[in-house]
């Protein structure tokens, strides 16, 4: 199978190393091998090593290139990862993202487009970094009728939010620092204004409940508002500040929101610290279940791109009908939403 991988930053730059280290295991599990036949980079990445692989300065020769059978979107934003991501699904092309705007905002659109080419379009990566969340709602927890899911879903948000807390540092100076270690957006406000948290949630919960992404209908609330006091007067009673992704049930429908939340500080989730995301789910026939793992970083990104890399592989001569739905929401959910 053939791999053109669009993007060479953070995220790029650790799948391409993954998949060079662990290229036998990846082709044995994916009953095939693997091979990455292009790259389309507007600029090298030094951590990367490209030396044997062709490289384009244009990525739109990767959704042109015959020879590619799987892109690999990792170039982040909407507007030309939208445009690229129809072209190759036109190209008769499976499309692996880890971008969850792109999933969050135009993906109701994207998966029409590839129901109708016979092709999958998945993104594992575009919720919490490592974690197996898509997988897990997906497939390991089909058998339930999900209730309710709550996670810390944002990497740089808690990691701020620890560096303030043990070590008092400023909001800026946690910013910069995960700026620094590539968790944070090419937009840090997506980030620290809860917009990024907003998008995964979109994501799990058109999973979770089998409704389409609602990305506009999320209340959303950041971090950037949460003080060092606020911290301390927390720790001082016995609670933890983390910003949670809500999704759950009600009478009426679904309620989707993102905010900063006190949460007692004996509970697992207010332990998870650093980039470390947590994501809890409970369904009515397993109960409360935890994910946990790092939410960014190029090579726990990178295991989630491969992962779904080698869900394509050992699909790729399916029928389109008969494969793991790699795209959860199906044309047939995809009804009104009520405000
Ligand atoms: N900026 C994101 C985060 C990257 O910090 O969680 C992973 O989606």
């Amino acid at each position: 199978m053939k791999i053109g991988i669009c993007g060479l930053g953070t995220v790029g730059g650790g799948t391409v190393n993954v998949m060079t280290r662990n290229s036998a295991e990846i082709a044995a599990r994916c009953g095939r091998s693997v091979e990455i036949v292009q790259v389309g980079a507007r600029r090298d990445n030094p951590d990367c090593d490209t030396s044997n692989i062709n490289v384009s300065r244009e990525i739109f020769d990767v959704a042109n290139n015959p020879d590619v059978d799987v892109l690999v979107e990792l170039i982040g934003g909407t507007t030309v990862a939208r445009e690229l991501v129809l072209t190759a699904i036109a190209n008769g092309k499976h499309v692996v993202t880890a971008n969850k705007a792109l999933i969050a905002e135009h993906g109701n659109e994207l998966f029409a487009a590839a129901a109708a080419k016979g092709v999958t379009i998945a993104y594992e990566a575009a919720v919490a970094g490592g974690i197996p969340i898509i997988k897990s709602l997906r497939e390991g927890l089909a058998g339930n009728r999900i209730e309710w899911l709550a996670g810390i879903i944002n990497g740089t948000g808690n990691y701020i939010l620890t560096e303030m807390r043990e070590k008092g540092r400023s909001f800026e100076e946690a910013l910069s620092q995960a700026q620094a270690l590539g968790y944070a957006e090419a937009d840090p406000t997506f980030d620290v204004e809860g917009i990024d948290a907003a998008h995964k949630l979109v994501i799990m919960a058109s999973l979770a409940f089998g409704m389409p992404l609602a990305f506009d209908k999320v209340f959303t609330e950041g971090i950037s508002g949460v003080a060092k006091d606020d911290i301390q007067y927390a720790d001082e009673l016995g609670y933890r500040i983390k910003h949670l992704g809500i999704a759950r049930r009600t009478g009426e429908g679904v309620e989707l929101r993102v905010h900063p939340t006190l949460i007692p500080e004996r509970r697992l989730i207010a332990n998870v610290n650093g980039v470390m995301n947590a994501v809890l789910v409970n369904g009515d026939a397993v109960g409360p279940t935890l994910y946990y793992g790092a939410g960014a970083g190029a090579e726990a990104t990178a295991s989630a791109v491969i992962a779904d890399i080698v869900d394509v592989a050992r699909t790729l001569n399916v029928r389109p009908d008969q494969r793991v739905p790699l795209a959860g929401v199906t044309q047939e959910s995809q009804g009104d939403l009520d405000e």
